[in-house]
């Protein structure tokens, strides 16, 4: 007799964005008409093509892999140290911010990364979590068996959750209880909320006081506007010593569908045995790094390279400001529809309040059928989540208008 994962079990529904595909699967069935119509402004993936510089390098590189000379077999699993100096130089040196290139490890995304990472974690560490969250650092937890049963609420046992609410503009307060490992994502997914300099420093002092290791996703970086926010958490004293860093190239340059990523685990970071024995992470993770993956493909690394060429920089600042842009517009729109709306400034994302307090998954539904327009129910993102809903602004400029219209059209 084998065994499955019973954790598996505890898992509500699907993951959300499977579920969201299946129920506007479904509607497309039913409504052809208004299926032909339809505009997807659920999952934040890119729509615009690849900055021009790095299609070139992925060529060129392409063509080294066809010639015996230049061809490349395996390549390091931490990455090619072309990528990484690129990325210590530019994402970090160049704004101050002390992280060297044999810190980073480059991979396949933020996502896989975010998720992985327990393999190095004790099971025994108590786990918080934003409410809402991106699905996928709870989804995991409940996978590697860190949680009981959800409750009628979808929230787990034995995880710590810690409210974004408008109240504290999306960024948590600390929680009541101890938390061993801390999640937090600036600019933040779903809420479209940045974190500021003092709330950061707050959250690095309470990691270093309590021994806690925050694992800080900043995939949204790029979309910062504002000078003040920071873009990464090492740009907080002491962070080296707590906290682990999530960078992606997904949504900057386009990567969505290419996949490439970075971790940054800073030397000094270390956490114990069960004996009390502290280790240090980047041995750890590099150990997993060689053993359960072979690297990101050459190409794929060239291409990324090039984001941090003098074209690619300003091609990447092009997408930026078209996202940008888009978010503009559907915050305006959303405004202008008496709509309570927060996000979309320094972040993709927009975060509406359900009028009249209607379930988000009711609000998800009538989009849908009344604009065909694909949103993201907030209750998908956790039970914080209910009573909002959240627009995507990766889109064409063109779609993006038309949704302002429609959303302008809704009988809200
Ligand atoms: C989202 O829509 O929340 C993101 O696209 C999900 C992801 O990056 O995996």
């Amino acid at each position: 007799m084998a065994y499955i994962n019973g954790n598996y079990l505890k898992l509500q529904a699907g993951y959300l964005f499977p579920e969201i595909g299946r129920r506007v699967n479904e509607f497309s069935q039913t409504n052809p008409d208004a299926a032909a119509r339809l505009i997807r402004c659920g999952i934040g993936d890119v729509t615009e093509p690849l900055p021009p510089a790095c299609i070139e390098a992925f060529h060129e590189a392409i063509d080294e892999m066809a010639n015996r000379e230049t061809f490349k077999g395996y390549g390091p699993e931490l990455g090619y140290d072309f990528l990484r100096e690129a990325i210590a130089e530019n994402d970090f040196s160049s704004r101050g911010i002390n992280v060297d290139a044999n810190e980073i490890f480059v991979s396949d995304g933020a996502k896989c990364d975010t998720a992985n990472i327990l393999d190095i974690l004790g099971h025994q560490n108590r786990i918080a979590i934003t409410d809402p969250v991106y699905p996928v650092y709870l989804d995991t937890n409940v996978m590697a068996g860190h949680t009981g049963e959800a409750n009628d609420s979808g929230q787990y046992e034995g995880i710590i959750y810690l409210p974004c609410t408008a109240e504290n503009n999306f960024v948590p307060a600390f929680p009541g209880t101890k938390a061993d490992v801390i999640y937090l994502c600036y600019p933040n997914n779903p809420t479209g909320a940045t974190a500021t300099k003092e709330q950061l420093a707050n959250w690095v002092s309470y990691a270093k006081e309590n021994d806690s290791i925050i694992l800080y996703d900043a995939a949204y970086e790029a979309f910062i506007q504002d000078a003040e926010v920071p873009r990464s958490i090492y740009e907080i004293d002491g962070a080296r010593e707590c906290a682990i860093e999530f960078r992606s190239f997904s949504k900057n340059a386009g990567f969505t569908g290419t996949r490439c990523a970075f971790t940054v685990i800073p030397k000094e970071l270390s956490a114990n045995d069960a004996e009390g024995n502290e280790h240090g992470l980047h041995g750890l993770w590099a150990r997993r790094m060689a053993t359960k993956f072979n690297g990101t493909s050459y190409p794929i690394q060239k291409a990324a390279t090039a984001v941090y060429c003098n074209e690619g920089k300003a091609q990447v600042a092009g997408l930026v400001s078209h996202y940008m842009g888009n978010a503009k517009i559907l915050r305006e729109a959303a405004t202008a529809s008496g709509l309570e709306v927060y996000g979309g400034t320094n972040a993709p994302y927009i975060w509406i309040k359900t009028p009249n307090s209607t379930p988000s998954w009711d609000i998800f539904d009538k989009v849908l059928n009344e604009a065909s327009v694909v949103i993201t129910p907030g209750a998908g993102f956790g039970a914080a989540g209910e009573g909002y809903f959240r627009i995507s602004a990766f889109n064409s400029r063109s779609n993006a208008e038309e949704v302002a219209q429609r959303l302008s059209e809704i009988n809200w």
